[in-house]
């Protein structure tokens, strides 16, 4: 499947088969390949904490529960829990020093001076606010994206979760003090139909994007609309016929309470 067909028919896959494990290499697959996200300065702050449902303890599940992923927690036997590990940025002098060791930045013949006296000071004046909410949590975002594309192509659904208190979940699974979860996801194999009912709605392309000045949209070009919905980035639009029923009968066979499910 060509990448423009994997980005149109990824879709948030909140019914998963809660007796269907998923393979451990399925998992380590979608973690190598959120390792290889980019992240800023190449801080590698972005981790994550696999549960797996069969050998967590009954608390620890217990503490997922969140009104926003309603009965998704309860259905996943995978549920990545996707932190920040502030510590990273303590270390970001030498990983400025590798990126220009490996030749990813070119800083001239005097590359190490030139480092040593710009970029590394500078990260290392502002490292509490890279540690805040920000850069770092694109820097996740990034990886849990990758992860996500990976998951599809492994045949496996996911649905990124939030939660009323992230707190008691880090206690939970023992986090350090430094680590702070920004999202768990829900990984097993889908119990709804491929195409999960259709492509969900989205605002405006014209709503979202400008063109050197707020007040003027970015052109959009009828012609890339047209190639990319013959490539299928862009799919048919939700809800398909028949999903309501599809939900319901789900709904009935998992015996799924009422959700505030977003
Ligand atoms: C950071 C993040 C948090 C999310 N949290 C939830 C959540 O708590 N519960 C839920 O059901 N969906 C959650 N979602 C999924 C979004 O609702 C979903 O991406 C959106 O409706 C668009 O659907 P799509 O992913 O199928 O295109 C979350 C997505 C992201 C990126």
């Amino acid at each position: 499947m060509e990448l423009r067909q994997v980005i149109g028919n990824r879709r948030s896959i909140r019914y998963l088969d809660p007796d269907k494990p998923v393979e451990i290499e399925k998992i380590q697959r979608m973690l190598e390949a959120a390792r290889i996200a980019s992240h800023f300065g190449n801080n590698s702050a972005a981790c994550a904490l696999v549960v797996h449902r069969e050998t967590a303890t009954d608390e620890q599940i217990a503490c997922l529960h969140s009104p926003v992923g309603g009965f998704q927690m309860k259905l996943a036997p995978v549920i990545i829990l996707w932190y920040i590990d502030g510590s990273a940025l303590d270390e970001a002098g030498d990983r400025l020093r590798e990126l220009v060791e490996c030749g990813a930045i070119g800083y001239g013949p005097n590359k190490r001076k030139e480092l040593e006296e710009t970029l590394v000071p500078l990260f290392s004046r502002i490292g509490a606010a890279l540690r805040a909410p920000g850069m770092v949590d694109m820097d996740l975002g990034q990886a849990v994206a990758q992860s996500t594309l990976m998951a599809f192509e492994l045949g496996l659904g996911t649905c990124c979760q939030g939660s009323a208190d992230w707190e008691v979940v880090e206690k939970a699974f023992s986090l350090p003090e430094n680590a702070r979860i920004v999202v768990a996801q829900t990984v097993g194999y889908p119990i709804e139909s491929a195409d999960a009912g259709g492509q969900r709605p989205r605002l405006p392309f014209e709503r979202l994007f400008q063109l050197n000045s707020h007040d003027t949209p970015f052109p959009r070009s009828e012609t890339v609309v047209e190639e990319l919905t013959r490539d299928g980035l862009f799919q048919e639009p939700a809800p398909r016929p028949g999903r309501e029923e599809e939900i319901e009968a789900l709904r009935e066979k998992y015996d799924l309470p009422g959700s505030g499910m977003i």
